[in-house]
Protein backbone atom coordinates (compact mmCIF):
# COMPACT_ATOMS: atom_id res chain seq x y z
CA UNK A 1 0.00 0.00 0.00
CA UNK A 2 1.18 3.37 -0.90
CA UNK A 3 1.89 6.52 1.17
CA UNK A 4 -1.44 8.75 1.27
CA UNK A 5 0.21 11.95 -0.28
CA UNK A 6 -1.17 15.15 0.08
CA UNK A 7 -0.82 17.18 -2.76
CA UNK A 8 2.82 19.01 -2.22
CA UNK A 9 2.48 19.24 1.41
CA UNK A 10 3.60 16.69 4.20
CA UNK A 11 3.39 12.94 3.27
CA UNK A 12 1.01 11.46 5.86
CA UNK A 13 1.58 7.44 6.55
CA UNK A 14 -1.44 5.15 5.59
CA UNK A 15 -4.05 4.27 8.36
CA UNK A 16 -2.94 0.58 8.07
CA UNK A 17 0.30 1.88 8.33
CA UNK A 18 -0.08 3.79 11.09
CA UNK A 19 -1.71 1.24 13.24
CA UNK A 20 0.98 -0.96 12.59
CA UNK A 21 3.52 1.66 14.01
CA UNK A 22 1.16 2.28 17.25
CA UNK A 23 2.29 -1.51 17.63
CA UNK A 24 5.96 -0.85 17.56
CA UNK A 25 7.24 -1.34 21.30
CA UNK A 26 10.15 0.54 20.24
CA UNK A 27 12.62 1.66 17.20
CA UNK A 28 15.98 2.41 17.06
CA UNK A 29 18.37 3.69 14.69
CA UNK A 30 22.05 2.88 14.40
CA UNK A 31 24.62 4.15 12.08
CA UNK A 32 27.21 1.93 10.50
CA UNK A 33 29.84 1.29 7.70
CA UNK A 34 31.35 4.54 8.12
CA UNK A 35 34.96 3.11 7.26
CA UNK A 36 33.57 1.86 3.71
CA UNK A 37 32.60 4.09 0.48
CA UNK A 38 28.85 3.08 1.48
CA UNK A 39 27.63 3.73 4.62
CA UNK A 40 24.10 3.11 5.98
CA UNK A 41 21.35 3.29 8.63
CA UNK A 42 19.99 0.63 10.17
CA UNK A 43 16.74 1.05 11.84
CA UNK A 44 15.46 -2.13 14.03
CA UNK A 45 11.73 -2.43 14.86
CA UNK A 46 10.28 -4.23 17.65
CA UNK A 47 6.63 -5.13 17.53
CA UNK A 48 3.86 -7.47 18.32
CA UNK A 49 2.50 -6.95 14.96
CA UNK A 50 2.83 -10.10 12.03
CA UNK A 51 4.49 -9.12 8.57
CA UNK A 52 0.95 -8.67 7.02
CA UNK A 53 0.38 -5.80 9.51
CA UNK A 54 4.33 -4.64 8.90
CA UNK A 55 3.81 -4.46 5.10
CA UNK A 56 1.74 -1.62 5.30
CA UNK A 57 4.38 0.56 7.71
CA UNK A 58 7.40 -0.74 5.42
CA UNK A 59 5.75 0.26 1.86
CA UNK A 60 5.43 3.87 3.34
CA UNK A 61 9.01 4.15 4.75
CA UNK A 62 9.97 2.97 1.84
CA UNK A 63 8.21 5.41 -0.50
CA UNK A 64 8.77 8.41 1.66
CA UNK A 65 12.42 7.53 1.76
CA UNK A 66 13.19 7.08 -2.15
CA UNK A 67 16.76 7.09 -2.06
CA UNK A 68 17.13 4.02 0.02
CA UNK A 69 17.90 1.26 -2.48
CA UNK A 70 17.27 -2.05 -0.52
CA UNK A 71 14.71 -2.29 2.14
CA UNK A 72 13.88 -5.73 3.99
CA UNK A 73 12.12 -5.55 7.24
CA UNK A 74 10.17 -8.27 9.31
CA UNK A 75 8.06 -8.44 12.21
CA UNK A 76 11.09 -8.44 14.49
CA UNK A 77 14.26 -7.01 13.29
CA UNK A 78 14.35 -4.88 10.50
CA UNK A 79 17.01 -3.56 8.38
CA UNK A 80 17.09 -0.57 5.79
CA UNK A 81 20.27 -0.29 3.54
CA UNK A 82 21.15 2.59 1.33
CA UNK A 83 23.46 3.94 -0.22
CA UNK A 84 22.69 7.07 1.37
CA UNK A 85 26.40 8.36 1.35
CA UNK A 86 28.77 6.98 -1.32
CA UNK A 87 31.69 7.62 -2.75
CA UNK A 88 35.05 9.10 -0.84
CA UNK A 89 33.58 10.17 2.28
CA UNK A 90 35.50 11.30 5.32
CA UNK A 91 34.23 9.66 8.14
CA UNK A 92 33.28 12.88 10.21
CA UNK A 93 31.32 13.81 7.03
CA UNK A 94 29.62 10.62 6.53
CA UNK A 95 28.68 10.86 10.51
CA UNK A 96 27.10 14.55 10.26
CA UNK A 97 25.10 13.42 6.76
CA UNK A 98 24.15 9.96 8.34
CA UNK A 99 22.97 11.72 11.26
CA UNK A 100 20.53 13.99 10.12
CA UNK A 101 19.33 11.51 7.95
CA UNK A 102 18.14 9.15 10.61
CA UNK A 103 17.29 12.75 12.64
CA UNK A 104 14.85 13.56 9.79
CA UNK A 105 13.43 9.61 9.64
CA UNK A 106 12.97 9.18 13.61
CA UNK A 107 11.45 13.23 13.49
CA UNK A 108 9.09 11.80 10.95
CA UNK A 109 8.00 8.90 12.49
CA UNK A 110 7.26 10.73 15.59
CA UNK A 111 5.69 13.56 13.45
CA UNK A 112 3.35 11.03 11.66
CA UNK A 113 2.78 8.83 14.61
CA UNK A 114 3.01 10.98 17.58
CA UNK A 115 3.20 7.70 19.86
CA UNK A 116 4.61 8.22 23.01
CA UNK A 117 6.57 5.12 22.82
CA UNK A 118 7.93 6.88 19.56
CA UNK A 119 8.47 10.17 21.60
CA UNK A 120 10.84 8.59 23.73
CA UNK A 121 13.14 6.51 20.89
CA UNK A 122 13.37 9.70 19.65
CA UNK A 123 14.83 11.60 23.02
CA UNK A 124 16.88 8.47 23.56
CA UNK A 125 18.56 8.84 19.76
CA UNK A 126 19.06 12.87 20.56
CA UNK A 127 20.63 11.49 23.67
CA UNK A 128 23.02 8.94 22.43
CA UNK A 129 24.00 11.04 19.51
CA UNK A 130 24.54 14.03 21.37
CA UNK A 131 27.27 15.43 18.51
CA UNK A 132 24.37 15.29 16.20
CA UNK A 133 22.55 18.50 17.46
CA UNK A 134 19.60 16.34 17.91
CA UNK A 135 19.28 17.57 21.57
CA UNK A 136 18.00 20.57 20.46
CA UNK A 137 15.01 19.13 18.38
CA UNK A 138 11.65 19.86 19.82
CA UNK A 139 9.19 17.71 21.73
CA UNK A 140 7.33 15.50 19.93
CA UNK A 141 3.74 16.48 18.08
CA UNK A 142 0.83 15.56 20.04
CA UNK A 143 -0.77 15.04 16.70
CA UNK A 144 -0.08 14.39 13.13
CA UNK A 145 1.63 17.47 11.11
CA UNK A 146 -0.76 18.69 8.56
CA UNK A 147 0.73 20.56 5.11
CA UNK A 148 1.09 24.20 4.69
CA UNK A 149 -1.23 26.41 3.89
CA UNK A 150 -0.96 27.57 0.45
CA UNK A 151 -1.61 31.13 -0.64
CA UNK A 152 -3.03 32.44 -3.74
CA UNK A 153 -0.40 34.73 -5.91
CA UNK A 154 -2.02 38.04 -7.41
CA UNK A 155 -0.94 37.15 -11.09
CA UNK A 156 -2.95 34.46 -10.90
CA UNK A 157 0.22 31.98 -11.62
CA UNK A 158 -1.14 29.60 -8.65
CA UNK A 159 -0.15 30.01 -5.36
CA UNK A 160 2.88 29.67 -3.14
CA UNK A 161 3.26 27.36 0.48
CA UNK A 162 3.40 29.29 3.55
CA UNK A 163 6.69 27.74 4.83
CA UNK A 164 9.67 27.02 3.09
CA UNK A 165 13.33 26.68 3.92
CA UNK A 166 16.14 29.58 3.56
CA UNK A 167 19.27 28.28 2.39
CA UNK A 168 21.59 31.68 3.04
CA UNK A 169 24.96 30.92 4.80
CA UNK A 170 24.41 27.13 4.32
CA UNK A 171 27.62 27.05 2.15
CA UNK A 172 29.61 23.90 3.73
CA UNK A 173 30.46 21.16 1.36
CA UNK A 174 26.80 19.19 1.41
CA UNK A 175 25.13 21.40 3.81
CA UNK A 176 22.51 23.13 1.40
CA UNK A 177 22.21 20.12 -0.37
CA UNK A 178 21.78 17.12 2.56
CA UNK A 179 19.15 20.72 4.15
CA UNK A 180 17.42 20.32 0.48
CA UNK A 181 16.94 16.55 0.82
CA UNK A 182 15.72 16.89 4.50
CA UNK A 183 13.29 19.70 4.02
CA UNK A 184 11.80 17.66 0.77
CA UNK A 185 11.29 14.43 2.34
CA UNK A 186 10.06 16.11 5.36
CA UNK A 187 7.19 17.86 3.60
CA UNK A 188 8.80 21.04 2.29
CA UNK A 189 8.25 21.97 -1.27
CA UNK A 190 9.20 26.32 -1.35
CA UNK A 191 13.06 26.24 -1.28
CA UNK A 192 14.05 29.99 -0.87
CA UNK A 193 17.97 30.12 -3.11
CA UNK A 194 19.69 33.12 -4.29
CA UNK A 195 22.59 33.48 -7.19
CA UNK A 196 24.30 35.93 -3.68
CA UNK A 197 24.20 32.76 -1.36
CA UNK A 198 26.10 30.82 -3.59
CA UNK A 199 25.10 27.69 -3.09
CA UNK A 200 22.90 27.31 -6.06
CA UNK A 201 24.83 24.54 -7.75
CA UNK A 202 24.21 22.36 -4.80
CA UNK A 203 20.50 22.87 -4.36
CA UNK A 204 20.39 21.73 -8.17
CA UNK A 205 21.73 18.64 -7.11
CA UNK A 206 19.46 17.95 -4.71
CA UNK A 207 16.89 18.88 -6.73
CA UNK A 208 17.92 16.36 -9.47
CA UNK A 209 18.35 13.36 -7.36
CA UNK A 210 15.25 13.80 -5.38
CA UNK A 211 12.64 14.10 -8.54
CA UNK A 212 15.37 11.69 -10.06
CA UNK A 213 14.17 9.28 -7.19
CA UNK A 214 10.60 9.99 -7.39
CA UNK A 215 10.22 11.27 -4.07
CA UNK A 216 8.80 14.64 -5.08
CA UNK A 217 8.08 16.40 -8.94
CA UNK A 218 9.16 18.95 -10.19
CA UNK A 219 6.41 20.71 -10.77
CA UNK A 220 5.16 20.34 -7.17
CA UNK A 221 8.12 22.32 -6.00
CA UNK A 222 8.21 25.94 -5.73
CA UNK A 223 11.60 27.40 -6.39
CA UNK A 224 12.55 30.56 -5.61
CA UNK A 225 15.75 32.70 -6.51
CA UNK A 226 17.07 36.36 -6.87
CA UNK A 227 18.77 38.76 -8.63
CA UNK A 228 21.73 39.77 -6.92
CA UNK A 229 22.86 43.69 -6.89
CA UNK A 230 25.75 43.35 -9.37
CA UNK A 231 23.13 41.87 -12.10
CA UNK A 232 20.43 44.93 -12.16
CA UNK A 233 20.06 46.60 -15.46
CA UNK A 234 23.34 49.16 -15.54
CA UNK A 235 22.66 52.32 -18.06
CA UNK A 236 20.82 50.98 -20.85
CA UNK A 237 22.66 47.48 -20.66
CA UNK A 238 19.82 44.81 -19.67
CA UNK A 239 22.81 42.17 -20.59
CA UNK A 240 23.76 41.21 -17.04
CA UNK A 241 19.96 40.26 -16.18
CA UNK A 242 19.43 37.97 -18.67
CA UNK A 243 22.50 36.24 -18.04
CA UNK A 244 22.65 36.14 -14.44
CA UNK A 245 19.19 34.60 -14.62
CA UNK A 246 20.25 31.76 -17.17
CA UNK A 247 23.62 31.14 -14.98
CA UNK A 248 20.99 30.33 -12.09
CA UNK A 249 18.72 28.18 -14.20
CA UNK A 250 22.11 26.60 -14.96
CA UNK A 251 23.09 26.01 -11.24
CA UNK A 252 19.46 24.99 -10.18
CA UNK A 253 19.47 22.51 -13.21
CA UNK A 254 15.63 23.86 -13.99
CA UNK A 255 13.79 25.17 -16.80
CA UNK A 256 11.95 28.03 -15.03
CA UNK A 257 11.99 29.42 -11.55
CA UNK A 258 8.44 29.60 -9.59
CA UNK A 259 9.59 32.90 -8.57
CA UNK A 260 12.35 35.32 -9.21
CA UNK A 261 13.14 38.74 -6.72
CA UNK A 262 14.98 41.82 -7.33
CA UNK A 263 16.80 41.06 -4.40
CA UNK A 264 17.84 44.58 -3.36
CA UNK A 265 16.31 47.67 -4.40
CA UNK A 266 19.93 49.32 -5.83
CA UNK A 267 22.57 48.05 -7.89
CA UNK A 268 26.15 47.97 -8.28
CA UNK A 269 27.72 49.53 -11.32
CA UNK A 270 30.55 46.87 -11.14
CA UNK A 271 28.95 43.17 -12.43
CA UNK A 272 32.10 41.61 -10.68
CA UNK A 273 32.99 42.20 -7.29
CA UNK A 274 36.38 42.51 -7.99
CA UNK A 275 39.00 45.50 -8.36
CA UNK A 276 41.78 45.61 -10.43
CA UNK A 277 40.02 42.08 -11.99
CA UNK A 278 40.98 39.43 -10.19
CA UNK A 279 41.54 40.99 -7.16
CA UNK A 280 39.03 40.46 -4.54
CA UNK A 281 37.55 43.52 -2.64
CA UNK A 282 35.29 43.37 0.60
CA UNK A 283 31.77 44.76 -0.26
CA UNK A 284 32.38 46.57 3.31
CA UNK A 285 34.69 48.44 5.52
CA UNK A 286 35.82 47.65 8.62
CA UNK A 287 33.24 49.20 10.57
CA UNK A 288 30.76 48.13 8.55
CA UNK A 289 29.94 51.03 6.26
CA UNK A 290 30.11 50.40 2.28
CA UNK A 291 33.00 50.25 0.43
CA UNK A 292 33.79 53.68 -1.24
CA UNK A 293 35.33 51.23 -4.05
CA UNK A 294 31.84 50.13 -5.75
CA UNK A 295 29.51 52.50 -7.17
CA UNK A 296 26.08 52.17 -6.58
CA UNK A 297 22.95 53.59 -6.97
CA UNK A 298 19.23 53.15 -6.50
CA UNK A 299 18.09 51.02 -9.63
CA UNK A 300 14.51 49.20 -9.68
CA UNK A 301 12.86 50.22 -12.17
CA UNK A 302 14.58 49.12 -15.65
CA UNK A 303 15.45 45.82 -13.55
CA UNK A 304 11.79 45.27 -13.13
CA UNK A 305 10.67 45.94 -16.98
CA UNK A 306 13.29 42.71 -17.69
CA UNK A 307 11.78 40.64 -15.13
CA UNK A 308 8.46 41.24 -16.91
CA UNK A 309 9.86 40.13 -19.81
CA UNK A 310 11.29 37.23 -18.16
CA UNK A 311 7.70 35.85 -17.07
CA UNK A 312 6.50 36.77 -20.44
CA UNK A 313 9.11 34.19 -21.76
CA UNK A 314 8.01 31.79 -19.49
CA UNK A 315 11.62 31.66 -17.39
CA UNK A 316 9.71 32.37 -14.24
CA UNK A 317 6.04 31.79 -13.81
CA UNK A 318 5.96 34.69 -11.21
CA UNK A 319 7.76 37.94 -10.25
CA UNK A 320 8.78 39.59 -6.76
CA UNK A 321 11.38 41.81 -5.24
CA UNK A 322 12.61 42.10 -1.63
CA UNK A 323 14.01 44.26 0.91
CA UNK A 324 11.42 47.38 -0.77
CA UNK A 325 9.94 50.03 1.21
CA UNK A 326 6.16 51.15 0.95
CA UNK A 327 7.41 54.18 -0.70
CA UNK A 328 9.57 52.00 -3.13
CA UNK A 329 6.61 49.39 -4.31
CA UNK A 330 4.16 52.41 -4.82
CA UNK A 331 6.68 53.86 -6.68
CA UNK A 332 7.46 50.63 -8.85
CA UNK A 333 3.35 50.13 -9.13
CA UNK A 334 3.28 53.39 -10.75
CA UNK A 335 5.63 53.09 -13.36
CA UNK A 336 5.66 49.84 -14.46
CA UNK A 337 2.75 47.13 -15.75
CA UNK A 338 3.15 43.78 -13.88
CA UNK A 339 2.37 44.48 -9.94
CA UNK A 340 5.28 42.54 -7.60
CA UNK A 341 3.47 39.13 -6.32
CA UNK A 342 6.15 39.06 -3.63
CA UNK A 343 7.83 41.24 -1.39
CA UNK A 344 11.04 39.12 0.87
CA UNK A 345 11.53 41.44 3.49
CA UNK A 346 13.12 41.00 7.41
CA UNK A 347 10.33 40.07 9.69
CA UNK A 348 10.07 38.24 13.26
CA UNK A 349 8.48 39.48 16.68
CA UNK A 350 11.50 41.94 17.29
CA UNK A 351 10.77 43.48 13.69
CA UNK A 352 6.84 42.90 12.83
CA UNK A 353 6.17 45.57 10.07
CA UNK A 354 2.28 45.32 10.53
CA UNK A 355 2.57 48.84 8.35
CA UNK A 356 4.34 46.63 5.42
CA UNK A 357 2.12 43.64 5.86
CA UNK A 358 -1.43 46.04 5.75
CA UNK A 359 0.20 47.72 2.08
CA UNK A 360 0.68 44.50 1.03
CA UNK A 361 -2.23 42.75 2.00
CA UNK A 362 -3.91 45.54 0.27
CA UNK A 363 -2.54 44.69 -3.59
CA UNK A 364 -2.26 41.57 -3.24
CA UNK A 365 1.05 41.47 -2.17
CA UNK A 366 2.44 38.28 -0.61
CA UNK A 367 5.40 38.94 2.15
CA UNK A 368 7.66 36.30 2.29
CA UNK A 369 9.14 37.09 6.05
CA UNK A 370 13.19 36.23 6.10
CA UNK A 371 15.13 35.67 9.23
CA UNK A 372 11.85 34.63 11.74
CA UNK A 373 14.19 33.02 14.27
CA UNK A 374 16.32 35.84 14.59
CA UNK A 375 18.86 34.66 12.04
CA UNK A 376 22.11 33.36 13.20
CA UNK A 377 23.51 36.58 14.71
CA UNK A 378 24.38 36.95 17.83
CA UNK A 379 23.04 40.42 18.06
CA UNK A 380 20.12 41.89 20.59
CA UNK A 381 18.13 44.79 20.92
CA UNK A 382 19.17 46.42 23.75
CA UNK A 383 15.48 46.63 25.10
CA UNK A 384 15.97 42.59 25.75
CA UNK A 385 19.71 42.33 25.93
CA UNK A 386 18.77 38.92 24.10
CA UNK A 387 18.62 36.91 20.66
CA UNK A 388 15.31 35.74 19.88
CA UNK A 389 15.70 32.42 20.27
CA UNK A 390 16.91 33.22 23.26
CA UNK A 391 14.30 35.46 24.99
CA UNK A 392 12.71 34.49 28.37
CA UNK A 393 9.03 35.27 27.05
CA UNK A 394 10.11 33.14 24.15
CA UNK A 395 10.79 30.21 26.07
CA UNK A 396 8.35 30.35 28.72
CA UNK A 397 5.57 29.70 25.05
CA UNK A 398 7.74 27.23 24.04
CA UNK A 399 7.49 25.21 27.03
CA UNK A 400 3.74 26.02 27.97
CA UNK A 401 2.98 25.21 24.04
CA UNK A 402 4.98 22.00 24.58
CA UNK A 403 7.19 23.53 21.57
CA UNK A 404 10.34 24.49 20.64
CA UNK A 405 11.02 27.84 20.54
CA UNK A 406 12.04 27.65 16.83
CA UNK A 407 8.28 26.45 16.29
CA UNK A 408 6.98 29.09 18.18
CA UNK A 409 8.85 31.89 16.51
CA UNK A 410 7.58 30.41 12.81
CA UNK A 411 4.06 29.98 14.40
CA UNK A 412 3.98 33.70 15.30
CA UNK A 413 4.53 35.20 11.62
CA UNK A 414 1.76 33.11 10.14
CA UNK A 415 -0.52 32.80 12.66
CA UNK A 416 -0.60 36.86 12.88
CA UNK A 417 -0.73 37.32 8.87
CA UNK A 418 -2.74 34.14 8.03
CA UNK A 419 -3.58 34.84 4.60
CA UNK A 420 -0.59 37.05 3.80
CA UNK A 421 2.85 35.83 5.24
CA UNK A 422 5.11 32.97 4.07
CA UNK A 423 8.03 32.10 7.06
CA UNK A 424 11.11 30.90 5.71
CA UNK A 425 13.34 29.42 8.08
CA UNK A 426 16.95 28.25 7.15
CA UNK A 427 18.25 25.07 8.88
CA UNK A 428 20.93 22.78 8.15
CA UNK A 429 19.92 20.22 10.82
CA UNK A 430 17.52 17.70 9.72
CA UNK A 431 15.53 17.55 12.95
CA UNK A 432 15.19 21.09 13.30
CA UNK A 433 14.20 21.34 9.02
CA UNK A 434 11.58 18.87 10.05
CA UNK A 435 10.42 20.44 13.49
CA UNK A 436 10.48 24.10 11.61
CA UNK A 437 7.94 22.69 9.45
CA UNK A 438 5.66 21.09 12.02
CA UNK A 439 3.46 24.23 12.47
CA UNK A 440 0.33 24.01 11.36
CA UNK A 441 -2.73 22.19 13.48
CA UNK A 442 -1.72 23.87 16.23
CA UNK A 443 -1.59 27.29 17.74
CA UNK A 444 -0.76 29.98 19.99
CA UNK A 445 -2.98 31.16 22.39
CA UNK A 446 -3.95 35.00 22.16
CA UNK A 447 -2.50 35.81 25.59
CA UNK A 448 0.57 34.39 23.99
CA UNK A 449 0.29 36.10 20.77
CA UNK A 450 -0.20 39.19 22.42
CA UNK A 451 3.18 38.45 24.29
CA UNK A 452 4.68 37.61 21.19
CA UNK A 453 3.55 41.21 19.70
CA UNK A 454 4.60 43.31 23.06
CA UNK A 455 8.54 42.61 21.98
CA UNK A 456 8.42 44.43 18.71
CA UNK A 457 11.07 47.26 19.11
CA UNK A 458 11.85 47.87 15.32
CA UNK A 459 15.31 46.22 15.46
CA UNK A 460 16.90 44.60 12.43
CA UNK A 461 19.58 41.74 12.17
CA UNK A 462 19.90 42.17 8.78
CA UNK A 463 21.33 45.04 7.75
CA UNK A 464 21.97 46.11 3.79
CA UNK A 465 24.96 46.95 2.37
CA UNK A 466 23.94 50.53 2.27
CA UNK A 467 23.75 50.67 6.29
CA UNK A 468 25.71 53.97 8.19
CA UNK A 469 28.71 53.31 10.54
CA UNK A 470 26.21 53.37 13.27
CA UNK A 471 24.24 50.25 12.24
CA UNK A 472 21.56 51.77 13.08
CA UNK A 473 19.73 52.90 9.81
CA UNK A 474 19.70 52.51 6.20
CA UNK A 475 20.81 55.20 3.28
CA UNK A 476 18.17 53.65 0.93
CA UNK A 477 15.07 53.55 3.55
CA UNK A 478 12.08 55.12 1.80
CA UNK A 479 14.80 56.38 -0.68
CA UNK A 480 13.09 55.96 -4.13
CA UNK A 481 15.08 55.79 -7.40
CA UNK A 482 15.77 58.68 -9.10
CA UNK A 483 14.90 61.06 -6.19
CA UNK A 484 18.09 62.60 -4.50
CA UNK A 485 19.40 59.74 -2.36
CA UNK A 486 22.63 61.68 -1.92
CA UNK A 487 24.17 57.71 -2.62
N1 LIG B 1 16.05 38.65 0.87
C1 LIG B 1 17.03 38.85 1.72
O1 LIG B 1 17.74 39.87 1.67
C2 LIG B 1 17.29 37.83 2.79
C3 LIG B 1 18.09 38.16 3.89
C4 LIG B 1 18.29 37.19 4.88
C5 LIG B 1 17.70 35.94 4.73
N2 LIG B 1 16.93 35.63 3.64
C6 LIG B 1 16.30 34.29 3.46
O2 LIG B 1 15.61 33.95 4.65
C7 LIG B 1 16.14 32.72 5.17
C8 LIG B 1 16.03 32.68 6.69
O3 LIG B 1 16.73 33.75 7.29
P1 LIG B 1 18.13 33.56 8.05
O4 LIG B 1 18.88 32.45 7.43
O5 LIG B 1 18.75 34.90 8.08
O6 LIG B 1 17.75 33.23 9.54
P2 LIG B 1 16.71 32.33 10.39
O7 LIG B 1 16.00 31.38 9.52
O8 LIG B 1 15.93 33.28 11.21
O9 LIG B 1 17.71 31.58 11.38
C9 LIG B 1 18.65 30.67 10.94
C10 LIG B 1 19.49 30.24 12.14
O10 LIG B 1 18.67 29.61 13.12
C11 LIG B 1 19.15 28.28 13.37
N3 LIG B 1 17.94 27.45 13.56
C12 LIG B 1 17.10 26.99 12.61
N4 LIG B 1 16.06 26.35 13.16
C13 LIG B 1 16.23 26.41 14.51
C14 LIG B 1 15.49 25.93 15.60
N5 LIG B 1 14.33 25.29 15.43
N6 LIG B 1 15.99 26.16 16.84
C15 LIG B 1 17.15 26.84 17.02
N7 LIG B 1 17.89 27.32 16.00
C16 LIG B 1 17.43 27.10 14.74
C17 LIG B 1 19.97 27.91 12.17
O11 LIG B 1 20.99 27.01 12.51
P3 LIG B 1 21.02 25.48 11.94
O12 LIG B 1 21.17 25.60 10.45
O13 LIG B 1 22.19 24.89 12.60
O14 LIG B 1 19.73 24.86 12.35
C18 LIG B 1 20.57 29.27 11.77
O15 LIG B 1 21.70 29.55 12.56
C19 LIG B 1 17.56 32.72 4.62
O16 LIG B 1 18.18 31.46 4.72
C20 LIG B 1 17.34 33.20 3.21
O17 LIG B 1 16.80 32.16 2.41
C21 LIG B 1 16.71 36.57 2.68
Amino acid sequence: MAASGSGGGQRRLSTASNAALNQLASFELTLGGLESDVARISLSLSSDAGDDELGPLRADIAATHGAVEKLQMNNLDSVMTGHLVSGKVDAKGARKSLTQRAEALVSQLVTLNGAAANAAAAAAFAAANPASGAAAAPPAAPATAVAPALLPLNDGRGAIPQVGLGTFQATAAGEVKAAVKAAVEAGYRLIDCAAGYGNQREVGEAIAELVGAGVVAREELFVVSKLFQTHHAWEGDESRCHATLEQTLDELGLEYLDLYLIHWPFGFAESVLEKPLGTKQPLRLPDGSPNPIWTIKMEYLSTWRVLEQMQAAGKTRSIGVSNFTVAQLEHLMAETTVPPAVNQVELHPYFQQPEMVAFCAGHGIKVMGFSPLGSSADRAPPEHGTTLLKHPAVLAIAGEAGRSAGQVLIRYGIQRYPDSLVSIPKSSNAGRIAANFDVFGWELTEAQMAALEALDCGFRYFISYLKRPDNERLWHEGVIEGADSGL
